[in-house]
């Protein structure tokens, strides 16, 4: 697949100074993290400028050359996850605002919420803030982090007031993908909603939410568009027209709702708007857009087969090199590799990567603790003393990995780099950079001497 047109030459071709003063390519595999944009976003974004004006609110040519852009746009992201005129498509900063939204206004609706414990802290902790302790009920994955329907069900069996199921559509560590359909029906059957988190899904794996009289459709759906080559601070939330239209609007203000009486009585839309107040950002609207129609003439299932190959090459290759620990089984692979070279603090793995190889991946436990104290094998006496040492402050023993996360504009010089690059540190031996980086004694960061 030829990706070099797809992206600006100056992002790809980004150049950074090694440690050793020389001059490499930066190698982005920190796709889970943040994408970097397509040339078409960009290019659209530009030529908005042009007729920029106010979403929804002024007279002007401007105005509704804009409006009408950003409708268009909702539409389009509507189509691309298979939302229905049944749903609305509500626009947030972020996947983490989405959760927080939809979380705000289930609160208001009675039972409890069930949460897989393999979740990001963004599709854990707004649950947690809003349902209590006592309201948020957690079900276990097995010992590598995949879903077990038969433990939901027993779940779903035990409490019949289980409102709603949050769950990733794909792990940001493991690159696991759970059958999204399978829990939906299962949580239809036992009347329960299903919400997924699908910010690492969409951009690898069509998805399409379908009707609701099927029983295994998506009632909820949270994303991004930075992790989706569009990123200009944009998020959505996709979900049924009818919980919207019974809840108040998660904020407030101009141009959300059509009129105020004099004794302060609002009066509301029974419209997507009242989920739209203030001024939306419609470039990031926009943009988002642009980047589903380049996904969708590319292909999904293309992009998907192209990932693959690169991730299965990069997986072989450091499974092949003596004291490397892959944390994830090949046939199982997504679009992530988390792994560790033995010896080495992952972050400080990540560090080298970066300083000594231009290679920038991610280390820690990536929000996701459960499932990386699953990965890692951490005790429940271990995992004590960790919380007892973050209290004073210290948290360099938290479980980490390094991850390496692919994307479109990877390439398999991208992935013979990295390989490159691990097997070399792993032959160098911890101690040969125990005098070039400095461990902070508190905190798991390392730095150069
Ligand atoms: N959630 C993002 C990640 O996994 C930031 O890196």
């Amino acid at each position: 697949m030829e990706v070099y047109n797809l992206f600006p030459e100056r992002a790809l071709s980004y150049v950074v100074e090694l440690q050793n003063g020389k001059r490499v390519r930066y190698v982005n595999l920190d796709n889970a993290a943040t994408t970097i944009p397509f040339s078409s976003a960009l290019e659209r974004i530009a030529s908005e400028v042009s007729s920029y004006g106010s979403v929804h609110r002024g007279a002007g040519q401007k105005s509704k050359v804009t409006t009408d852009n950003y409708e268009a746009a909702r539409k389009t992201i509507a189509d691309f996850v298979g939302a229905s005129s049944e749903n609305y498509v509500i626009f947030t900063k972020n996947t983490t605002e989405s959760v927080n939204l939809a979380a705000t206004l289930w609160k208001e609706f009675n039972g409890k919420v069930l949460v897989s414990d393999i979740e990001h802290s963004s599709n854990l902790l707004p649950w947690l803030q809003q349902e209590g302790r006592e309201n948020l009920l957690q079900y276990k994955t097995t010992a590598d982090g995949r879903i077990d329907l038969a433990e939901i069900e027993k779940i779903l069996q035990a409490n019949d007031d289980i409102k709603l199921l949050a769950i990733t559509g794909s792990s940001n560590i493991t690159g696991y993908k759970p059958d999204i359909h399978a829990i939906a029906e299962l949580c239809h059957r036992y009347k329960a909603k299903i919400f997924v988190d699908a910010c690492q899904l969409l951009q690898h794996k069509q998805l399409d939410i379908l009707s609701d009289i099927d029983p295994r459709h998506i009632d909820f759906v949270a994303f991004s568009g930075h992790k989706m080559y569009a990123p200009f601070g944009i998020g959505v939330l996709v979900g049924p027209k009818e919980f919207f239209d019974a809840s108040e609007p998660y904020q407030i203000g101009g141009g959300n709702l059509p009129y105020i009486r004099r004794d302060l009585e609002v009066l509301r839309y029974s419209t997507v708007q009242t989920f739209d107040p203030g001024t939306p950002n419609a470039f990031g609207v926009i943009a988002l857009a642009e980047s589903i129609q380049k996904l969708q003439e590319l292909g999904v299932e293309r992009i998907a087969k192209y990932e693959h190959s690169l991730v299965e090459r990069a997986f072989d290759g450091l499974q092949s090199i003596d004291g490397v620990r892959l944390y994830v089984q090949r046939d199982a692979l997504g679009v992530v590799i988390p792994f560790e070279i033995d010896g080495f603090h992952a972050k400080l793995t990540a560090e080298i990567l970066a300083q000594e190889y231009g290679i920038g991946t991610r280390a820690g436990s990536f929000c996701t603790y459960e499932l990386v104290r699953k990965l890692k094998g951490t005790t429940v006496k271990e995992d004590r003393i960790i919380a007892e040492e973050v209290k004073q402050g210290i948290t360099k023993n938290i479980p980490a990995v390094v991850r390496a996360s692919f994307g479109l504009s990877n390439t398999l010089e991208d992935v013979e780099r990295l390989v490159g690059a691990v097997a070399e540190i792993t032959q160098n031996g911890a101690s040969f950079y125990e005098i070039r980086y400095k461990e902070d004694d508190t905190n798991e960061s390392y730095t150069l001497r």
